[in-house]
């Protein structure tokens, strides 16, 4: 007989069936299952609710995903980068208001200019916060020499989604070339966490072809892989890609929402100590989003600190939220909604994830 979807929240371990059927659960089994994952977060976590600035620096991207807006080929979009004063000036927001960490993120580029620049603005972040903020980086595959000279000069975190770990699918939602070769993001993320890094991957959900299989061993790839922190988000169409001849096979964006919940709950139940990002993309579905993914497990929010005027340009995909406000805007109206999904922001702290130091003590 099949197991209950108790009897299955009750074990330490899960197979791909078990995850399987825990995705596909409704009811009062889906309930159960957020009342697990709320109940493992406020014992592992708390009720807390950490920073990170995110600053979208540029929108130029070498890279061609068939799913992404800002992908090189879509013509339809103004490019913009901004200059290092316009960066730093951003990061000394973040920290004047105590944000314990920023987020650097852009499109992809590889080159020795785009490297060095970012190393040189790593060192002036860490000069101006005196080595207290905490800095994320997400700007794509690059070679283990870069990752590391960007380590040493103060980056602590990357973040670089795996986008989906089944071969066969990521090769249907990227260009089959040799600049988007799955085994290249596979070996990137293992150099980032050689170098030391905490480090981010996670997977969009709902994307075109994609099965309750593919997901499953997605899950299963971020347990064996041991990472310290996850980025998961809904999968939502882009009128200027490619995908978007495929949408009619997609699933309603209702359903995209729900089941990226429940990946965010059993991400939680499976790993208990890593810090999980409530995605912005949650709410450009549903106006309190990120607050119900808080509610069943997510510990991190990225309030948008890019100067306004550039926002409009960073459309991963349609609906993006949040493109016309301030900084100060984001903050406000994020401390309100974290207060309605009762938790708190937790504010002058980096919120490291819990995994990253075990892990770390374990290899010593
Ligand atoms: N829908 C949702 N997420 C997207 N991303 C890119 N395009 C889309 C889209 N259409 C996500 C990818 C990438 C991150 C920066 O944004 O997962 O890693
Ligand atoms: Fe690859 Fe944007 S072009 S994620």
């Amino acid at each position: 007989m099949d197991r209950t979807v108790n009897d299955i929240l009750n074990q330490d371990n899960f197979s791909k069936s078990d995850l399987i059927t825990l995705l596909n659960c409704e009811g009062d089994d889906r309930t159960l299952l957020f009342k697990k994952s709320s109940e493992i977060k406020e014992k592992y976590i708390g009720k807390k609710v950490w920073f990170r600035g995110l600053i979208e620096f540029s929108n130029i991207c070498g890279k061609d995903c068939l799913y992404c807006g800002i992908r090189k080929g879509n013509k339809n979009l103004e490019r913009y980068s901004l200059d290092d004063d316009e960066i730093l000036a951003a990061a000394k927001f973040a920290y004047i208001h105590s944000y314990g960490s920023i987020a650097l993120q852009s499109g992809e580029l590889e080159s020795s200019f785009v490297s060095g620049r970012i190393e040189n603005l790593l060192r002036r972040i860490r000069e101006m916060s005196d080595g207290e903020l905490g800095v994320t980086l997400s700007v794509g595959e690059q070679e283990p020499e870069v990752y590391k000279r960007w380590f040493d000069a103060g980056a602590h975190r990357y973040l670089l989604r795996v986008e989906s770990t089944n071969p066969a699918l990521y090769g249907k939602i990227h260009p089959d070339d040799s600049k988007h070769s799955f085994s290249r993001r596979l070996e990137c993320l293992k150099s980032l966490q050689y170098i030391g890094y905490q480090t981010g991957t996670g997977v969009m959900i709902g994307l075109p072809f994609q099965t309750m299989e593919d997901l499953a061993g997605d899950l299963l790839f971020m347990k064996n892989f041991d990472i310290d922190m996850c980025g998961m988000g809904p999968y939502i169409e882009h009128a200027d890609t490619p995908l978007i001849h495929h949408s009619q096979t997609l699933m309603p964006l209702k359903q995209r929402f729900d089941l990226t919940l429940k990946m965010i709950a059993i991400v939680r139940i499976m790993m208990k100590d890593i810090n999980i990002v409530a995605a912005t993309a949650l709410q450009a579905i549903d106006p309190i989003g990120r607050e119900k993914a808080v509610k069943i497990g997510a510990n991190i929010l990225m309030p948008n600190i890019t100067p306004g005027k550039y926002r409009d340009s960073y459309k991963l995909y349609d609906n993006k939220p949040c493109t016309d406000d301030s900084a100060e805007d984001c903050q406000s109206c994020l401390e309100a909604r974290v207060s309605l999904a009762d938790a708190e922001v937790i504010y002058g702290e980096w919120g490291d994830s819990k995994h990253y130091s075990e892990r770390r003590l374990r290899l010593k």
